[in-house]
């Protein structure tokens, strides 16, 4: 098997872990209603649920939080944040968020109206949540390749022109407030976009004077698949490339948790001088002032270093390279994966490793479970628990087109010898899938339900 470039960086402080019994561990999915979200995290061996806040800070980042300046207007953190925040990405405005979906939910109280429609690739569930908590729509308009697990397509994240603009001409420009696209695509298998669909999507939006804002959480990994992928790009670096996608739009939403190598922290940027004034507003009803913005002045500290080292070019190319090992290892021990890997996760495809069970009983759920009965391992379903809906004007049950246990690597955190026993793990289940059963719901809450949702499994 390929290995990758060695971590460049040294481990200097460790957390042990351990594995807990099989009884134990049977005993813990019952208690938590077998959603992984329940477990507690000290019951498990290697947490792969996300790669959201889950990240080792660098000896740089711990020294900068201790510079920290805690005061509540006008701190200095806050001013070597914006240094950063617009030397990379180059926006005029910018509000700190205390995560992602707390920029998302500032811009969405800001702009979205309800019956409006918001266009994206795919939306990912917090910004998907808060778009219909505002009695908006929101839209998936990735490109076909993106639903055919087996597809090598480069940039597997694009989105459909085709489809965006019919959309837009149907629904009428006026009845959509802003325009989104989330790089890497998170919810179709992390995979990126191509700065020449960007720049598609750009002119589009701006065609139909749409504002065009970016999920940008992990844009740092999708600028480094531009350099390796995309015809043209070799030679430029990420820090370039970065600067050219954020050039072509209006605003972005961030979660610092990812990209900026973070615990805690997000970012919400924009060019209009009128709408900023409003974030400004809704920041300090819901998150605080806005030199703060509902974190802790080390926290924006920690986030001002991290985001340059979530574009060091050496990292970029380990990080990518350990998430294709994990994938290359589970596809040589007969595991379907979505193709080609993505960045920050593997995508297993449940529905093939467990055909006889149906969407209805949740195969997602059903892989996610049994990894963690077979080694403690956490994922998390990307499938009908997180997206099956019924249709707002038919009420008719829309279940989404793929099923996915996602493995989501937390940044320079596991080493090779973790993804190899993660690789052995599912090497087992595979032994004996065919024995595994559905899962239906004995709680469901309406939106985001999978964090709280609880299960039984079908005799
Ligand atoms: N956008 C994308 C593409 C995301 O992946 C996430 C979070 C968010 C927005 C929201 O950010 O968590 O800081 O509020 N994704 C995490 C995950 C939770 O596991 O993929 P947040």
């Amino acid at each position: 098997m390929a290995a990758y470039p060695p971590e460049p960086f040294r481990i200097k402080m460790v957390e042990p872990i351990r594995q807990i019994s099989p009884e134990a561990r049977e005993k813990a999915l019952k208690n938590a209603g077998y959603n992984v979200f329940s477990l507690k995290a000290e019951d498990i061996f290697i947490d792969l649920l996300t790669d959201s806040g889950t990240g080792a800070m660098s000896h740089q980042q711990w020294a900068a939080m201790l510079s920290g300046d805690e005061s509540y207007a006008g701190a200095r953190s806050f001013y070597r944040l914006q240094t950063a925040v617009q030397e990379i990405f180059g926006f005029k405005y910018f509000v700190p968020a205390h995560q992602g979906r707390a920029a998302e939910n500032i811009l969405s109280a800001v702009l979205v109206k309800p019956g409006q429609f918001i266009p994206s690739n795919m939306h990912f569930d917090t910004t998907d949540a808060n778009i219909r908590a505002r009695g908006g729509r929101p839209i998936n308009l990735v490109i076909d390749e993106a639903f055919d697990p087996a597809n090598q397509h480069p940039f597997k994240g694009n989105m459909d022109i085709a489809k965006l603009k019919k959309f837009i001409l149907k629904t009428g420009p006026e009845n959509i407030p802003f325009g989104m696209l989330t790089i890497t695509n998170n919810a179709g298998g992390g995979q990126p976009v191509s700065l020449e669909n960007i720049k598609a999507v750009s002119d589009t939006y701006h065609e139909y004077n749409i504002p065009f804002y970016i999920d940008a959480a992990r844009y740092a990994e999708n600028a480094y698949f531009i350099k390796m992928r995309e015809p043209g790009f070799q030679n430029f670096s990420v820090k370039e490339i970065t600067r050219k996608i954020f050039s072509l739009v209006d605003g972005m939403t961030m979660s610092a948790k990812k990209d900026a190598i973070v615990n805690i922290g997000g970012l919400l940027c924009l060019n209009d001088e009128s709408v900023f004034q409003n974030i400004k507003n809704e920041l300090i009803l819901r998150e605080g002032f806005p030199t703060y913005g509902g974190l802790a002045g080390r926290d924006l500290d920690a986030m001002a270093v991290g985001l340059y080292e979530g574009l060091e070019e050496d990292y970029l190319e380990y990080r990518l390279g350990q998430t294709a090992y994990l994938a290359t290892g589970l596809n040589n021990s007969g595991i379907p994966t979505i193709q080609p890997p993505g960045g920050h996760a593997v995508y297993v495809d449940a529905a093939s490793v467990l055909p006889h069970i149906p969407q209805g009983e949740f195969p997602g759920q059903a892989l996610t479970v049994e990894l963690y009965r077979e080694g403690a391992i956490r994922g998390c379903e990307i499938g009908s628990v997180m997206f099956a809906l019924p249709d707002p004007d038919t009420g008719e049950m829309v279940y989404p087109k793929l099923e996915l246990l996602r493995l989501a690597i937390p940044r320079r955190t596991y080493t090779q010898s973790h993804m190899d026993f993660v690789i052995a793990s599912f090497a087992s289940i595979k032994e004996r899938a065919t024995l595994i059963r559905g899962y239906k719901f004995t709680y469901a809450p309406q939106l985001l339900r999978h964090f709280t949702a609880q299960f039984e499994p079908i005799k």
